[in-house]
């Protein structure tokens, strides 16, 4: 009780003395557009352009084939994304996403989220890479989902969309994947669950799945995607480890997929996240399912087709690029199933430069300071009260020596 009223007191005169690292005056003036160029409604193409006085970062994201973002830095203040839609929705879709200039282009990556696995864990252990062949039911392929029209979601406000689509299965008869897309023009921290800082120079995935029929009882899923970088890069798997768990009680971990150059002094992209999903809506502690990735492999298998990748990166991309792919899994040994709720929500960060970093909280400062500076403080005076006792006492024999 009283340790709870000491720390209520405590944050709140933090808080008060205004303590505060997360919040920079950084910004950058954003905007999100539906199929710009276009009044067909068949595809749905989401373009995000976030200037400052230097530079723009064009996010592209798209359900053409499997929903797929694009991250292209600029350095100029007015590039342009420029759409061939005939080009696109052709069967050679090569170059029908430009940049101009092309020459201020500095920096460009994709992110692909190619399937679904659904296992059956029957002895809830979560381990995915160990489950068996024969544990898995068949893959859902993303680009053989059906996409609803994105443009009635834009809320050009919030600067958030979402790409909702479906299989054709039984499963998805009243279930729906969703890739909610977000977009920011500050610094901040969402404030629904896990709590992800973001920058001016991030935009954020929330992936969904709810009222998907699970094909057994322990049912347990994970997200495939593909990723490139430059031939003479890949990308990179980085673990942070933070002992702040404010945001998230228990989870500790920050997972970062971030571009290894190591010739190159520019930045890069980063796609981050915490390593947790949620199994229902609201995101409380008790519906928290740890999540785990597993390590990118390089692959040389031609990307599935057709996506906006092969429109930006060409038609020779795989001499130029190398792909990568990697998977994310949704639980934890002895934790629930998907059936438990039929729902999961997963987040993710997607920008360019230097990912957001957790500081070490207001509160969690204020505790580690109190925490380690009562006790020296104690000694201190301590110290001091027996020094001076000693003076006196010293001095008051002084005259009868
Ligand atoms: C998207 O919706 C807006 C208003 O709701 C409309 O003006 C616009 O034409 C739509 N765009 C497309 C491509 O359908
Ligand atoms: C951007 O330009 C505006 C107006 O010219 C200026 O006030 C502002 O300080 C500039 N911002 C940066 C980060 O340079
Ligand atoms: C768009 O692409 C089509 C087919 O490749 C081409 O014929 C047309 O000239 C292109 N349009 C523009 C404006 O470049
Ligand atoms: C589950 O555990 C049992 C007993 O430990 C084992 O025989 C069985 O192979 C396991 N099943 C799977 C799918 O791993
Ligand atoms: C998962 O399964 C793989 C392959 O069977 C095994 O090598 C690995 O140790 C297992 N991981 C855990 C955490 O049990
Ligand atoms: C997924 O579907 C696409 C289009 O039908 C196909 O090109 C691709 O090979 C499929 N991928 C897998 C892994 O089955
Ligand atoms: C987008 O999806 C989210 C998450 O399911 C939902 O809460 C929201 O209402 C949807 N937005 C629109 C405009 O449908
Ligand atoms: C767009 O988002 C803002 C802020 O979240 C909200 O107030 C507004 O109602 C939303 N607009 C629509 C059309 O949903
Ligand atoms: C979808 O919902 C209807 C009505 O609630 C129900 O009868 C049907 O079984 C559901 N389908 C699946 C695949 O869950
Ligand atoms: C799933 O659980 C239900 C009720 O708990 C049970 O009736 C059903 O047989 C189970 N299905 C499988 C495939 O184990
Ligand atoms: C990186 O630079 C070093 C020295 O400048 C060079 O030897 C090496 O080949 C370069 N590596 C790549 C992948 O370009
Ligand atoms: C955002 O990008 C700009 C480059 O355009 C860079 O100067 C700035 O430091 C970046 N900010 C963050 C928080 O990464």
């Amino acid at each position: 009780m009283w340790l709870e009223v000491w720390l209520a007191a405590l944050s709140t005169l933090c808080a008060g003395l205004g303590v505060r690292g997360e919040h920079t005056d950084y910004s950058r003036r954003v905007s999100l557009q539906y199929n710009p160029g276009t009044s067909d409604k068949s595809v749905n193409l989401l373009h995000v352009r976030a200037v400052d006085n230097v530079s723009t970062i064009h996010y592209v994201w798209s359900t053409i084939g499997a929903p797929t973002a694009l991250l292209i830095y600029t350095s100029s203040p007015t590039s342009e994304l420029n759409i061939n839609w005939t080009k696109l929705t052709s069967r050679e879709p090569y170059g029908a996403i430009t940049i101009q200039p092309s020459s201020s282009v500095l920096y460009s990556t994709a992110l692909m989220f190619t399937r679904i696995f659904e296992y059956s864990d029957v002895n809830n252990t979560a381990n995915f890479s160990g489950t068996a062949e024969k544990s898995f039911y068949p893959t859902y392929n993303l680009s053989d989902f059906k996409w609803e029209n994105a443009n009635a979601t834009l809320n050009t406000s919030s600067l958030t969309a979402n790409l909702t689509g479906r299989h054709k299965s039984e499963s998805f008869q009243n279930g729906s994947v969703i890739f909610r897309v977000s977009a920011f023009g500050s610094s901040g921290r969402d404030l629904a669950s896990p709590r992800l800082l973001h920058t001016a120079n991030s935009s954020k995935l929330e992936f969904l799945m709810s009222e998907v029929k699970p094909r057994g009882n322990n049912s347990r899923f994970a997200l495939e995607m593909f990723t490139l970088e430059k031939k003479e890069g890949c990308k990179k798997m980085v673990s942070v480890r933070s002992i702040d768990d404010e945001y998230t009680p228990t989870i500790f971990e920050v997972a970062q997929l971030i571009a290894n150059m190591p010739n190159d002094s520019h930045a890069q992209g980063y796609f981050q996240w915490k390593s947790v999903a949620y199994g229902a809506v609201g995101g409380k502690r008790a519906d928290s399912l740890p999540c785990q990735y597993y390590d990118l492999r390089l692959t040389n298998e031609s990307l599935q087709f057709p996506s906006i990748v092969h429109a930006f990166f060409g038609k020779d991309l795989i001499e130029r690029y190398n792909v990568e792919a990697f998977n994310v899994s949704f639980g934890i040994a002895d934790g629930d199933f998907y059936d438990k709720h039929n729902f999961l929500s997963w987040s993710a960060l997607i920008g360019y430069g230097t990912p957001p970093k957790d500081t070490f909280s207001t509160l969690v400062i204020c505790i580690m300071a109190v925490a380690l500076g009562t006790p020296l403080l104690l000694l201190i005076v301590g110290a001091v009260v027996v020094f001076s006792l000693r003076n006196r006492v010293y001095s008051s024999y002084e005259p009868i020596n």
